[in-house]
């Protein structure tokens, strides 16, 4: 998407055709910083500290981690400790081990000495198609948003989404504003209430910057306030990201979207998951169960990042030094709590048939 007049992806290779250029997604909206990597520890790094972060844009990451390795050294023991390496970094996400998967089923039955150059083309190929991904889901979610705006001519759209399943945590376009995108771009009124998502507020610093840079009339909101603005029926539908929903549609993403489905159900709000197809783990049934839910530093709840008045970036604490805190990332939405699923294929019931249905290959 466009920063100023600029067009921008979240990552791409440099101009030495070995590192990789990112956005450093810990500066905005304050600052717009591009951090070169050349390194798997660099990568290794930007991952864990959420330099890059979405569960699509961490895939991609490691996929060109995996490349750099193979320019250094490109043998088995090499290839399989990378991805333990990677693997390591993140644990909710499942595009994380997806693109490790995938970089690793390509690579090994080449050559070692063909590794380097297969890597980059994999790793560009799998940045390419969750771009392509990503255009199809908003496609078909933007078929939803035309229906809900046929029910109330004139009117505003108003949907509600948390954290930041944006452009910046795919590659382009996002996964849940996708649609929103489109949906601005083909003249339809959409207003979109930003949940603030702490404690590392995703939705205040990139969800709230992607909207102000695209035109997307948007409020920010607490995390506490989209249930009260669903019984007042300020909020037409929910879409939000996931990190890994499950074979029996259960959806993992980030902490505090399991409140916004038990409220959503509750006021007869719709509550739409985007997701594209890496995002499903077909291993597993049981989200509450199954899914290793990341625990973060206690830092991140007892300090807050921004800009104080004077310009700097800096952090400040807000509660007792003697505190404790937990810092759960992420959380489980049953499949019951799902409206549906849009996938690049079409919107899926969330269950294991509706996801069967929409890809009979993987059933
Ligand atoms: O901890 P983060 O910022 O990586 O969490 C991101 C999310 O929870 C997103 O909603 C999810 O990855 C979907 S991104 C298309």
């Amino acid at each position: 998407m466009n920063v100023g007049e600029r067009h921008y992806r979240t990552i791409w290779l440099s101009d030495d055709k070995r590192s990789v250029e990112i956005i450093d997604q810990r500066w905005l909206p304050h600052e717009f910083r591009i951090e070169k990597i050349g390194t798997v520890a660099g990568i290794a790094t930007a991952i864990r500290d959420m330099w890059v972060r979405g569960a699509p844009l961490i895939g991609v990451t490691a996929a060109y981690g995996v490349a750099i390795q193979m320019t250094e050294d490109a043998s088995d023991e090499a290839l399989d400790a990378v991805w333990e390496t990677l693997h390591k970094t993140r644990p909710t996400a499942i595009n994380l081990r997806w693109a490790l998967d995938e970089m690793r089923r390509h690579l090994k039955p080449l050559a070692p000495e063909r590794r380097a150059e297969a890597a980059y083309r994999r790793a560009a190929e799998i940045a390419d198609e969750d771009v392509g991904l990503n255009r199809a889901i908003g496609e078909n979610g933007l078929a939803i948003i035309k229906e809900i705006a046929a029910k109330k001519p004139g009117e505003t759209v108003n949907i509600l989404t948390h954290c930041n399943a944006g452009w910046l945590a795919t590659v382009d376009y996002g996964t849940a504003t996708a649609p929103i995108y489109l949906a601005t771009e083909a003249g339809i009124p959409v207003h979109v209430y930003v949940d603030e998502t702490r404690p590392r507020n995703q939705g205040a610093q990139l969800t709230a910057w992607e909207m102000a840079g695209h035109g997307v009339p948007h409020t920010l909101i607490v995390d506490n306030a989209g249930g009260h603005l669903m019984q007042h029926g300020d909020i037409d539908m929910v879409i939000v990201g996931t990190d890994r929903t499950t074979a029996n549609g259960d959806v993992c993403n980030k902490i505090g979207t399991y409140l916004k489905a038990l409220a959503a159900a509750d006021n007869d709000v719709p509550f739409y998951v985007a997701l594209p197809s890496p995002t499903i783990d077909w291993t597993v049934a049981d989200g509450l169960a199954e899914i290793p839910i990341e625990e973060r530093a206690s830092d991140e709840v007892s300090l807050v990042w921004g800009r104080t008045a004077d310009g700097k970036i800096a952090q400040v604490r807000v509660s007792p030094d003697a505190t404790p805190a937990a810092n759960p990332a992420f959380d489980v939405t049953p499949a019951r709590l799902v409206t549906g699923l849009i996938t690049e294929r079409g919107v899926a019931k969330a269950s294991r048939e509706g996801l069967k249905a929409m890809f009979p290959e993987r059933g």
